[in-house]
């Protein structure tokens, strides 16, 4: 059912954690499932510098925040922007319809955490 990169990343889940001092945080959640995922981004020279995940969620949640933070390590944040929905599916190879929503969270928490870097760094100013 799913995919040896999905088993992979959920048993061995990159970037794990929080990072007390992040730039940017972003917390969604899956109304039906109930799953929360939040992501917390360092950014240095406009880009994605650190990138950590916190979820709880399924299995599936777990594999797609992981492939989230890789995505988007090093990456500029309006490339990290363009991480949309269904690359994080698409770079575990594919995920069985059902947890479509799971890999949604993952992409949706990146992008809250990019808006609330831009909206503290406006209120800097
Ligand atoms: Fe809700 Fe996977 S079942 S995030």
């Amino acid at each position: 059912m799913y995919s040896k990169k999905v088993m992979d990343h959920f048993r061995n889940p990159r970037n794990m954690g929080e990072i007390p001092d992040a730039d940017g945080v972003g917390t969604v959640g899956n109304p039906v499932c109930g799953d929360l995922m939040s992501v917390h981004i360092k950014v240095k020279d406009g880009r994605i510098n650190d990138i950590k995940f916190k979820t709880f969620g399924c299995g599936a949640a777990v594999a797609t925040s992981s492939m989230v933070t890789e995505l988007a390590k090093g990456k500029t944040l309006e490339e990290a922007e363009k991480i949309g929905r269904s690359d994080v599916a698409d770079s575990l190879g594919g995920l069985p319809k059902v947890k479509m929503h799971c890999s949604n969270l993952a992409a949706d928490a990146l992008h809250a955490a990019i808006e609330d870097y831009r909206k503290k760094k406006k209120a800097e100013r």
